[in-house]
């Protein structure tokens, strides 16, 4: 019997490694066959470790599983898919996840991260195949005509950016892939990382042969051990099967990636401090122009792609830019991987087609808040995204219609607050957050979040209120159009919901009417 129990290390947190050690040992104690698969997660995260039991109806699920359960389980015939109180159902047909159009995320929590066979036997590969027998410029086309922007945030079309690099003069080209994944809430970039890593690597080796690229690099935040452990290890899979290094599968391609490891600092998931970082040194922003397509990693056009784009590339190419451009609303095409935490009674990884509303995603996937209060506000696109109230939860999921709204779709985030939240404190967080991860290199920034604090501090503490809200806004603008780069530009955007959404956390609270 096979059964898998995720690696994923939101499932290792809450015991998953413990659990595949009993069972394990159960099997040896009872001297029976099984085999016991290391996958990634499903992502439906309250349900882990999620145990899942091949069986000749599907992959029956149980969970969550703690390792104590492990041998009621198997005495209730679990490996038959009998029933206990944790049995969960076909997991495939469970509502949450059927519903769901899992395109980027088809293969992660279904295969065995690390298995070269399970990957081609799920469709991987296909992508890549498909791109080396055609020319680059016709790989970039489609990759236009997919309608794929940019996952980290901004939402830049990938295809043009691609094609600003292959239009450079021949010569060395870099593809870096950013997984500096930053923002608070956020966790698709690490789940593809420890989940289906290979798919990450086919990405950056179509990109190669699409912008003539011979050497790339994933940039991979410390405080992702594990991500960083699955990805090397791919990374040595794929050199011996020959999808990395010279003449991949044949086609006189030519490309490798190296694993690079942040230090810890938000910022050098800005691509340019990204790149700083990479070469060796403190990563602070540099001014674009001139941008990194055409003057990058060590002065050389460079792709900067964030891993949920890289990761979406061969599905694209596999399946054609027109499936992937069906889907979606407006400017906004194909899937987002939307990432549900916080207060919320089901958090995790929804993957469906942009225009999904924020409602369907905090209320029907979401559950509402784990607390049971009621939903206060969901925080959209990390700590710079705004604070969204309930009566704007049916603005659908569309880069464009958020912007409108004075929010921001970003990398996907969404965080969920009850009634109980002090939106005062969270603008003030924001400032605070901005002060500590400022690279420092321009003032509306760096001296700008400190004075954002202690603004917000005289306005709660009711000292010359309305002077010092005018002076908040004030500072609000001068940070938007004044900062060098997205960190001081859109740390004003959770102040500023806070303030229009949620006006009366403002009111003094102090006993100072100074
Ligand atoms: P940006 O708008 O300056 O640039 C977007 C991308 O397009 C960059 O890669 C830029 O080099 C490229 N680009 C622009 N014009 C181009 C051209 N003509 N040809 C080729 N490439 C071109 O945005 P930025 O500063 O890179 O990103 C800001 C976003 O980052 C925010 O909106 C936020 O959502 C997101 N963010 C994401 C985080 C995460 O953890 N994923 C953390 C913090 C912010
Ligand atoms: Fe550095 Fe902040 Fe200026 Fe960005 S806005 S360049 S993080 S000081």
């Amino acid at each position: 019997v096979t059964v898998y129990v995720p690696r994923d290390s939101a499932a290792r947190s809450v015991g998953a490694d413990e659990v595949a050690d009993a069972l394990r040992r159960a099997a040896v104690r009872g001297d029976f066959p099984l085999d016991v698969v290391r996958n990634g997660s499903r992502g439906l995260l309250w349900l882990e470790p999620l145990v899942e039991v091949v069986t000749p109806h599907g992959r029956v699920g149980y969970g969550p599983v703690a390792p104590c359960d492990v041998e009621d389980l198997l005495a209730s015939g679990m490996l038959d898919g009998a029933g206990h109180p944790l049995r969960l159902g076909a997991v495939d047909r469970l509502p949450w996840l059927a519903r769901q159009n899992r395109v980027t995320f088809a293969r992660v929590g279904v295969t065995d991260p690390l298995s070269p066979d399970d990957y081609v036997a799920h469709g991987g590969l296909a992508g890549l195949r498909a791109a080396l027998e055609r020319e680059p410029a016709d790989v970039v086309a489609e990759v236009t005509a997919s309608g794929l922007r940019g996952r980290g945030g901004a939402g830049f079309p990938a295809g043009v950016k691609w094609k600003t690099v292959l239009d450079c003069a021949d010569g060395l080209k870099f593809v870096c892939c950013n997984a500096d994944e930053g923002d608070s809430g956020t966790f698709a970039d690490r789940m593809v990382m420890e989940g289906d890593p290979f798919m990450l690597i086919e990405g950056m080796t179509i990109a190669a042969h699409a912008v003539g690229a011979s050497e790339g690099y994933l940039y991979i935040r410390s405080e992702y051990p594990d991500a960083v452990a699955t990805v090397r290890a791919a990374i040595g899979v794929a050199r011996e099967q020959g999808w990395l290094g010279r003449n991949i599968l044949g086609s006189g391609l030519d490309f490798d990636v190296h694993v690079r490891v942040g230090g810890g600092a938000y910022i050098c998931g800005e691509e340019t401090s990204m790149l700083e970082s990479l070469e060796g040194r403190r990563g602070t922003v540099r001014a674009k122009p001139p941008i990194p397509a055409v003057e990058g990693l060590f002065g050389r056009p460079t792709v900067v792609n964030n891993v949920l784009t890289l990761a979406t590339v061969p599905v694209v190419l596999a399946s054609g830019a027109r499936a992937y451009a069906d889907l979606g609303v407006g400017r906004s095409r194909g899937t987002q991987v939307f990432q549900l935490g916080g207060n919320i009674a089901r958090g995790g990884i929804v993957e469906t087609a942009f225009g999904v509303t924020l409602r369907e995603l905090v209320e029907d996937y979401g559950g509402g808040t784990f607390s049971g209060r009621p939903v206060r506000t969901a925080q959209v696109g990390g700590p710079l995204g705004a604070y969204l109230p309930p009566s704007m939860f049916d603005l659908p999921m569309d880069y464009e219609a958020f912007a409108e709204a004075g929010a921001m779709v970003g990398h996907g985030g969404v965080v969920v607050f009850d009634d109980t939240v002090d939106m005062a404190a969270q603008a003030r967080f924001a400032m605070e957050f901005c002060a500590a991860e400022s690279c420092g290199k321009c003032t509306p920034c760096r001296v700008g979040s400190v004075r954002g604090v202690e603004v917000i501090d005289k306005i709660v503490a009711g000292r010359h209120r309305d002077e010092n809200l005018a002076l908040l806004e004030d500072l609000c603008d001068l940070m938007t159009d004044g900062s060098l780069c997205a960190m001081g530009g859109l740390t004003p955007m959770p102040v500023r919901s806070a303030l229009t959404h949620f006006p009366d956390d403002f009111l003094a609270r102090g006993t100072d009417p100074g």
